[in-house]
């Protein structure tokens, strides 16, 4: 297949794909506003090996990019104050979460895998880059911060160097973390934590992860000391690499929708139907680009093949050009090297004219009956 055709398709898949971005879900707090779009939902049971390219209709690399290799992919800070971003385009309503994980190691940097809505409730997996023997667990309501009571540590050993199964269990009732099939910590949807279930997550939540520097000027010092202090930036590059993750939602349906602002489970419309993100997974594998040309209708071959024509037409005529111009170039420095002088260049000048002349001539020379 011609290079031309497979640019064509490129800036086809390219303009798709800035389209599916501008589809994006803006931020809308729906405890703040009743003109919330609503949240797509995962509907079903999913695991993504992050070891080969995540479809981007279902995650979105906001910060950063993604390294993959052959155990997983890298979330890497490179630079002073990088950081990465990968958010789910998809939301579950009550679930299970299991991330397989090997955190980034380093004073200052976080490495955490969290689930977290529109209204900011927030179930947390956090790892603090100087404890490689620990991973936080975590929990938010509503995005209130007013204290910082809610976290616990539990141990894990080589958390830098090996991957464990940090799963999170999420019902109306209960949140439990769980680190390779033991129970480290169940929160209950009424206890003074969750000021007695208002503050207990319970909208639905994207999957987020990330790797990123807390110990940096501009955070409050409560932040830089949870987080072991300032980074080392002498220490870059810190990566922590997420091997796979399994996403359950417990509704089947296809979006979720608030229908008040109260941001109570009760107030969660689901709405039934068979989600976009059950039926991007389930999809055929994606097309090569010639499958992609066969598909294309017969009218528009004809427009790619007008459209090559075309270029070809353009880069005969400038390839053309630029021969012409080596050739008297070459003429030109020959000239010189043969020491001649002026006058004969300026002949050579007149001998070029006439040339051009004789070869607009040729354009509308129509041979004589
Ligand atoms: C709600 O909206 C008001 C006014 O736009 C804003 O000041 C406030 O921070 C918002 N609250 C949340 C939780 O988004
Ligand atoms: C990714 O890992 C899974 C599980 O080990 C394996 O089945 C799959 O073939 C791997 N894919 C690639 C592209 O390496
Ligand atoms: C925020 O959390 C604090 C401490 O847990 C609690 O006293 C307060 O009522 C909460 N605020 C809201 C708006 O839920
Ligand atoms: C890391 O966390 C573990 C588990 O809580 C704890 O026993 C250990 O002392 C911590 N290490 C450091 C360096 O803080
Ligand atoms: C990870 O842990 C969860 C919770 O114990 C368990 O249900 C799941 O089967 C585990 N995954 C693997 C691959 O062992
Ligand atoms: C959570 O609920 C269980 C029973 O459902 C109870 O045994 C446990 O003590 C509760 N935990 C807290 C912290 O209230
Ligand atoms: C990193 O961020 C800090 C705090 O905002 C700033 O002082 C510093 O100049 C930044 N460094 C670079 C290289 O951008
Ligand atoms: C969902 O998909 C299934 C299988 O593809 C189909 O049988 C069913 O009618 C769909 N449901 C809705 C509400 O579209």
């Amino acid at each position: 297949m011609a290079p031309f055709i497979s640019l064509i398709l490129f800036a086809i898949a390219a303009f798709q794909s800035v389209c599916v971005i501008a589809e994006d879900q803006t931020d809308c707090n729906p405890t703040n506003s009743t003109s919330c779009d609503p949240d797509a939902a995962l509907g079903t049971e999913h695991t993504w090996w992050f070891n080969s390219t995540l479809d981007s209709e279902l995650w979105d690399m906001q910060t950063g990019t993604l390294d993959y290799t052959s155990e997983g992919a890298n979330f890497e800070i490179k630079k002073e104050n990088g950081s990465t971003l990968l958010v789910s385009n998809f939301y579950i309503f009550f679930g299970v979460m299991e991330a397989h994980v090997k955190m980034a190691k380093g004073a200052g940097i976080i490495s955490s895998v969290i689930l977290q809505s529109d209204d900011l409730d927030e179930i947390d997996w956090e790892w603090v880059g100087y404890n490689t023997s620990a991973v936080q667990s975590d929990f938010f309501g509503k995005g209130n911060t007013t204290t910082s009571d809610r976290g616990g540590i539990h141990a894990v050993s080589n958390a830098d160097t090996e991957f464990h199964n940090y799963t999170s269990y999420w019902d109306k009732d209960r949140l439990e973390w769980w680190i390779d099939g033991n129970l480290v910590r169940i929160v209950n949807y009424s206890e003074p934590l969750t000021v007695y279930g208002k503050n207990y997550p319970q909208t639905p939540c994207r999957v987020k992860v990330s790797n990123w520097p807390v110990g940096i000027k501009g955070q409050s010092i409560g932040n830089i000391e949870w987080g072991g202090g300032y980074v080392d930036w002498d220490d870059l590059p810190f990566i922590m690499t997420v091997q796979r993750i399994r996403v359950q939602d417990f509704h089947s349906g296809k979006e979720y929708e608030y229908t008040d602002k109260t941001g109570s489970y009760n107030s969660i419309k689901v709405i039934e139907g068979n989600s976009t993100a059950k039926a991007e997974i389930n999809k055929k594998p994606k097309k090569t680009l010639s499958q992609k040309w066969d598909d294309l209708s017969a009218g528009a071959h004809i427009g790619v093949y007008c459209g090559a024509a075309a270029a070809g037409v353009i880069i005969f005529a400038v390839f053309g050009w630029w021969c012409r111009r080596q050739r008297q170039k070459g003429r030109l420095q020959r000239a010189l090297d043969n020491g001649q002088n002026s006058a004969e260049l300026k002949e050579m000048d007149l001998g070029k004219q006439w040339r051009s002349s004789q070869w607009g001539q040729k354009g509308s020379y129509q041979p004589v009956p």
